[in-house]
């Protein structure tokens, strides 16, 4: 611009004003070229071609008057600044002129070559910083669209809120969070919308960044009973003062329950092992003694027989019963808490059928025939072998066999062991003609220390036990176990394993 010479277009029909605005610029130097029209539409015509620096425009033309003059040009060509001359008499109107988009005004009859240079490159200099401002304010009326449209995707509660805590501006988020639409926030107390209260909240975080100036953070319990996590933010103004307080709120209520369990599942894993540390621990110091008084009862029933009288040998005979159920009653909670605490280790290997039950008769065949008990074994041709922990087997089968034969009718009865192979499970049924489950009792099942029958338990004795502790051990081996029954009739405990063990755990 300053390398080439403004280019200025005068629309003057008077032929002295516009001979004298030549000669001002004239006397200016070669810095400027004049353009000279008489008309408005001349006027319009030649700024429609472009290249113009600014215009100097008379308000009366012979076809057009007054302030009309003006709006007709820069309706025509905005960016390009105007100067109008006015009479005199007219100065209200040249204020008016540049309230409609003229940049300056000058009153004919009191310009001077000075005073229009200066005018001129005061007009262009004006207009360039308008036209600058005008697209700094569109890129960032855009920027800001594209803001708000961000902070509408945050699923966080955004607020903008005032001095007397009113909601000035609120983002999606709050509005999905307080489950009003952004129109019905704007203008309401913070304090109304959280608690549903008429008061502020006694720990407020944004009254304590309003008064501090600081940021701040606060947790909250909604009264349907979620739980936010508010954060503020002050906004300064240039002397430094809080104007505005941003909050962002955010529900934290499913990571708090999630917090709480797992804290309460490590409580309860560290709870699970100090138990069966206590037991393992206690269950060691209870057999030591006890396997002393167990082994000496022993040697006193077999070697010290002679030396006996009756009555002696009847005590040794209740010591040495209550020790072994005692020691089975250690083993068994040893068992069912190490169960518990999946301390248990399987080891899985290929058993033959036939011979596991086969093992398992030759610890109770002797009890049941002095019973009368018959035991009928009908196994699954297709089911040879299963791959199980053997041991853990043996035990379940060892426990529903010896119920069968235990809870059997005192004048003799019968058993059937079955097998069937069902898909990729193995089935194993143990029935019996004994005395029978009532309705009522058959959910106690399977459960620790439930034994039915008081009268039976106490002939029998057992610790209550062999039942939940098979069920944990079918479980372990992702099969299961029920029991059907009809009272005075008999009972048939079922168990599905895995043909092929599912999850080797070794
Ligand atoms: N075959 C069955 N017929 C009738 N009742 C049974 C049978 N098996 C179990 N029960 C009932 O279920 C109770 C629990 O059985 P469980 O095997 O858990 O304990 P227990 O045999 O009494 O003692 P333990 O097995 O520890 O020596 C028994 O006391 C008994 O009342
Ligand atoms: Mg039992």
């Amino acid at each position: 611009m300053e390398d080439r010479p403004i280019k200025v277009l005068l629309i003057e029909d008077n032929p002295g004003d516009a001979r004298l605005i030549r000669e001002f610029l004239y006397e200016a130097g070669s810095g400027y070229e004049l353009e000279h029209v008489e008309t408005l539409s001349s006027g319009i015509e030649r700024l429609e071609k472009g290249n113009l620096d600014i215009v100097l425009l008379d308000l009366r033309l012979p076809d057009s008057q007054g302030l009309n003059t003006l709006y007709s040009l820069h309706e025509k060509a905005s960016t390009v600044p105007i100067i109008v001359f006015t009479a005199i008499a007219d100065i209200t109107i040249g204020v008016r002129a540049i309230q409609e988009g003229a940049q300056d005004y000058l009153v004919k009859g009191q310009i001077d070559s000075n005073l229009l240079v200066r005018t001129i490159r005061y007009a262009i200099e004006r207009k360039r910083a308008e036209k600058a401002l005008q697209e700094s304010e569109k890129k960032f009326r855009l920027l800001s669209q594209e803001f708000h449209a961000l902070l509408d995707i945050i699923p966080d509660s955004l607020t903008l809120i005032s001095p007397d805590l009113k909601i000035l501006w609120a983002n999606k988020g709050a509005a999905d969070g307080f489950g009003m639409d952004v129109i019905d926030l704007v203008d309401q107390y913070c304090f109304k919308l959280w608690q549903d209260s008429s008061t502020p909240c006694r720990s407020c975080p944004v009254k304590e960044s309003f008064q501090t100036g600081k940021s701040s953070k606060e947790e909250i319990r909604t009264q349907d009973g979620r739980i936010w996590e508010l954060r503020t933010v002050p906004i300064f103004d240039e002397m430094g003062n809080v104007t505005n307080v941003v909050e962002v709120g955010r529900n934290i209520t499913e990571c708090k329950q999630a917090a709480k369990v797992k804290h309460e599942n490590m409580r309860l894993t560290l709870a699970a092992k100090a138990k069966s540390d206590f037991l393992a621990n206690m269950s060691h110091e209870l057999r030591t003694p006890l396997n002393s008084i167990i082994g000496f009862s022993e040697l006193m029933k077999h070697n010290l027989k002679e030396d006996l009288n009756e009555n002696h040998k009847r005590y040794v005979d209740n010591i040495l019963t209550s020790g072994h159920h005692l020691l089975r009653l250690i083993n068994n909670i040893l068992e069912i808490s190490s169960a518990e605490a999946g301390k248990i280790e399987l080891e899985h290997e290929m058993i033959s059928v036939s011979e596991i039950i086969d093992e398992t008769l030759l610890l109770i065949k002797e009890k049941a025939s002095r019973n009368n008990i018959l035991i009928e074994i009908d196994l699954d041709p297709e089911l040879d072998f299963i791959e199980a922990d053997k041991l853990r087997m043996k035990q379940i089968l060892f426990n529903l066999i010896s119920n069968a034969v235990k809870f059997n009718k005192s004048d003799g009865g019968g058993i059937v062991i079955s097998t069937k192979k069902e898909g990729d499970m193995a089935r194993f049924s143990i029935s019996d003609t004994g005395v029978g489950i009532k309705e009522k009792d058959m959910d106690r099942l399977f459960k620790e220390f439930e034994q039915l029958d008081a009268g039976i338990t106490r002939k029998y004795g057992g610790t209550g036990l062999g039942l939940a502790i098979s069920k944990k051990l079918v479980e372990l081996q992702d099969g299961k176990i029920w029991a059907e029954s009809r009272y005075d009739a008999g009972s048939t405990f079922t168990f599905i394993l895995p043909v092929v063990a599912k999850n080797r755990r070794n």
